[in-house]
C-alpha cells in the first residue's frame, strides 16, 4: 500500500469561516492528511491571507476553484483530494470541476441547492467512479456507530418508532440583522438558500443519522413548516412525520429556533424488544432501556462493544472525545478509502461507512419533498429510493 499522506486542497474556509476549521482540526488528528493547496475564499487577498496562516506554498493559493482544478490536476504531485466547505448553493460547480479533473471529493452537506443538481452530481460521481464523501460527521461519533451495530445486531428487535431532534437555538432571533454574522447571510437569505435552507442545513443531518443508525430507508414524510421568528424570511422550525421501508413510523423536529437549546441533536429509537437513546451533548453515553426496567448505559471507550466503536475511540476510556473528533474518525475513514483507491482504483470499502453522493442525493431528495408536503397542507410525499 501506498502511504505518503493525502495531498489535499481546500475551497472555502477563509477567514472567519465557520466549519472549515473543524474539518481541518478533524485532518490533522491522525496526521493522513496534508493540507497544500487552495482558494480559501473569493477574494485573492483573503486567500492569501488564509494561507499564510495555515502555511500553504503562495504558488498553489488560486484565484478560482476552476483553475484550481485544471492546475492542481496537471500537476505532478498535485492534490489527490479536494474538500469543499463554500455555501450550499456552491457545491454542484465546484464538486463538478474536480471530479471531471480526475480529484476525489469531500463536500460538506447538503450535496447541493437543488434537485437536478444533485441528481446530475450524483450520475457524475458514479461514473467517474472516485470517492466522493459527504462530511454527515454526526454518523461517525464511535457511540452512533455502537448503536448502529446494536441496531442491526437485533438489540432492539423489529423497529416501530423513530425521533430524531436536530433542534438547534442558534437562530431563536433576529440573527440575520446582525450585518456580521457570516453564517447567518447566507442561510437565512431565501434568494441564495431557499425557504427550506433549514432543511438543507439541519434537516439532513437529522435524516441521514436516522437512516444510517436505523437501517431503513425514509420512503415518505408529511411536513408542517413554520417560521417563529417575525420577519424571518426562511422557515425556521419544522415538524416532520416520516414512513420507513420496513412499515416504522417516527418524527423529526428540525428546528434553529428552539430558544435556549444548543445544537440540540438527539435520537431514541424504539423496538418490540428494547429501545435506545443517544444525545450528542453528551455523546459518550448511549442508554438502552428494557421492558421490565432495567436501563443499560453503554460508555465508550469500553472493550465489551463493536469492533466500529473500539476503532474510532482515541484515548480511551474515561477520557472525553467528541465533535473534532467526529470529524477526525470521518477523515480516518476516508484515508482509508482513498489510500485503497491508490492501489486498487475502487472508491467504495464495505468496512468504511462513508456517506456518498447517494445519501447526499437522498438528502436533497428530502429536503424537496419536505418543502412539497408542507406546500399541500402536510400531504404525505414519497420519497424515491
Ligand atoms: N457537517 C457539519 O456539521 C456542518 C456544520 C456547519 C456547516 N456545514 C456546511 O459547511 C458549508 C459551509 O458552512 P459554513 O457555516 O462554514 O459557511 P461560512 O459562510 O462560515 O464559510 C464559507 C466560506 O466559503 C468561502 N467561499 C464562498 N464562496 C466561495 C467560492 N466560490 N470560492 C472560494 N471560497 C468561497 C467564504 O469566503 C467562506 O470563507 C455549508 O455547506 C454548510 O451546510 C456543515
Amino acid at each position: 500500500m501506498t502511504t505518503h499522506k493525502i495531498r489535499v486542497g481546500m475551497v472555502g474556509g477563509g477567514p472567519g469561516a465557520g466549519i472549515a476549521k473543524a474539518h481541518r482540526m478533524g485532518m490533522r488528528l491522525d496526521d493522513r492528511y496534508e493540507l497544500v493547496a487552495g482558494v480559501f475564499s473569493r477574494s485573492l487577498e483573503k486567500s492569501q491571507q488564509a494561507a499564510v496562516e495555515l502555511g500553504v506554498d503562495p504558488d498553489r493559493v488560486y484565484e478560482s476553484y476552476e483553475q484550481m482544478a485544471l492546475q492542481e490536476s496537471a500537476r505532478e504531485r498535485g492534490i489527490e483530494a479536494v474538500v469543499i466547505v463554500t455555501p450550499n448553493d456552491s457545491h454542484f460547480p465546484v464538486a463538478c470541476a474536480f471530479l471531471e479533473a480526475g480529484i476525489h471529493v469531500i463536500c460538506d452537506k447538503p450535496m447541493t441547492g437543488d434537485l437536478d443538481e444533485a441528481e446530475r452530481l450524483h450520475d457524475i460521481a458514479e461514473s467517474r467512479g472516485l470517492v466522493f464523501a459527504l462530511t454527515h460527521n454526526y454518523s461517525a461519533y464511535a457511540m452512533v456507530r455502537e448503536a448502529a451495530h446494536l441496531v442491526r445486531a437485533g438489540a432492539l428487535g423489529e423497529l416501530r418508532i423513530a425521533m430524531v431532534e436536530h433542534a438547534s437555538g442558534w437562530a431563536w432571533t433576529s440573527v440575520e440583522d446582525d450585518l456580521n454574522n457570516k453564517q447567518a447571510a447566507w442561510r437565512l437569505d431565501p434568494a441564495q438558500s431557499g425557504t427550506t435552507s433549514l432543511i438543507s442545513d439541519l434537516g439532513t443531518h437529522a435524516h441521514q443519522l436516522l437512516r444510517f443508525v436505523s437501517g431503513q430507508e425514509v420512503t415518505e414524510v408529511s411536513a408542517e413548516l413554520n417560521t417563529c421568528v417575525p420577519g424571518r424570511r426562511v422557515f425556521d422550525d419544522a415538524q416532520l412525520q416520516v414512513r420507513l421501508a420496513n412499515g416504522a413510523r417516527g418524527s423529526l423536529w428540525v428546528s434553529m429556533a428552539a430558544t435556549g437549546h444548543e445544537h440540540g441533536l438527539r435520537f431514541r429509537l424504539f423496538g418490540d424488544k428494547a429501545s435506545l437513546e443517544w444525545c450528542q451533548m453528551d455523546p459518550h453515553y448511549l442508554t438502552l432501556n428494557y421492558p421490565d426496567g432495567r436501563r443499560e448505559t453503554r460508555v465508550q471507550g469500553h472493550d465489551s462493544q463493536s469492533d466500529d466503536q473500539a476503532r474510532l475511540t482515541r484515548i480511551g476510556l474515561g477520557h472525553p472525545e467528541g465533535f473534532i473528533e467526529s470529524f477526525a474518525n470521518l477523515y480516518s475513514d476516508i484515508a482509508d478509502v482513498i489510500e485503497r483507491y491508490r492501489d486498487t482504483a475502487q472508491s467504495a470499502c464495505q468496512d468504511r461507512p462513508l456517506p456518498t453522493s447517494r445519501d447526499g442525493l437522498l438528502g436533497v431528495r428530502f429536503v424537496k419533498a419536505v418543502d412539497e408536503s408542507h406546500n399541500a397542507q402536510g400531504r404525505w410525499v414519497s420519497i424515491a429510493l
